[in-house]
C-alpha cells in the first residue's frame, strides 16, 4: 500500500483537494470514502462534481443509494452504501462501480467490499477539530496515490 497523508484546516480546503482529485484521477476508478457520519465525504464528492463542472447540488445518496452525474466534464457516480449493509441482493451496482468514463465515489463502502477492485483508492478522512481534518489516502495502485500528491 502506497499512503500519502495530510491535514487540511477547512471546508475550502476539503473543496479544494477534491478539484485535485476531479483533475487527476483516471477514469474508472473507485474510491473509497472512509469517515464517520459527519467526517466530511460528501463534502469532497461536492468539490469532486464542481471540478467535473457538474452543476446539480450533490446531495447524501442516502436515500437514493446511488445518483449518477452525467452532465459534467465526464460522468461521477456517487453511491452510499450504508443502507445495503443488510441487504443481500444484487441490485446490479457493479455495472457502476468502476464506470469505465468517470469516477466512482462511495460512502460506506466496506459493506459493500466483495464489489470492490484490487486497486480501489481509499481516502479516510479523520475529524480533528471542529474544521480540521486528518486524510489518508492509500491504494495497491501506486500511480494514483502519487498523483493527488
Ligand atoms: N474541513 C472540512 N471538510 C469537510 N467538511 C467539513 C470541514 N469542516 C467542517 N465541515 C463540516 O462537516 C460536515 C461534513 O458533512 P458531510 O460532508 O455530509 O459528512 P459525511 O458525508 O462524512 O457524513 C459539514 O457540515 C461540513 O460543513
Ligand atoms: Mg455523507
Amino acid at each position: 500500500m502506497e499512503h500519502y497523508t495530510f491535514e487540511i484546516f477547512s471546508c475550502d480546503q476539503m473543496n479544494e483537494f477534491g478539484l485535485k482529485i476531479a483533475s487527476s484521477v483516471p477514469n474508472g476508478v473507485v474510491i473509497g470514502l472512509l469517515g464517520d457520519l459527519g467526517a466530511g465525504k460528501t463534502t469532497l464528492v461536492r468539490g469532486v462534481a464542481r471540478g467535473l463542472n457538474i452543476k446539480e447540488v450533490v446531495q447524501s445518496p442516502t436515500f437514493n443509494i446511488m445518483k449518477l452525474y452525467l452532465k459534467g466534464d465526464r460522468p461521477l457516480i456517487h453511491i452510499d452504501a450504508y443502507r445495503l449493509a443488510d441487504l443481500n441482493t444484487d441490485i446490479g451496482l457493479d455495472e457502476y462501480i468502476g464506470y469505465e468514463t468517470g469516477i466512482t465515489m462511495i460512502e460506506w463502502p466496506l459493506f459493500i467490499k466483495d464489489l470492490l477492485p484490487e486497486n480501489t483508492l481509499w481516502i479516510e478522512i479523520k475529524s480533528t477539530g471542529e474544521t480540521s481534518r486528518h486524510i489518508d489516502v492509500y491504494s495497491e495502485d501506486k500511480t494514483l496515490v502519487e498523483g493527488l500528491k
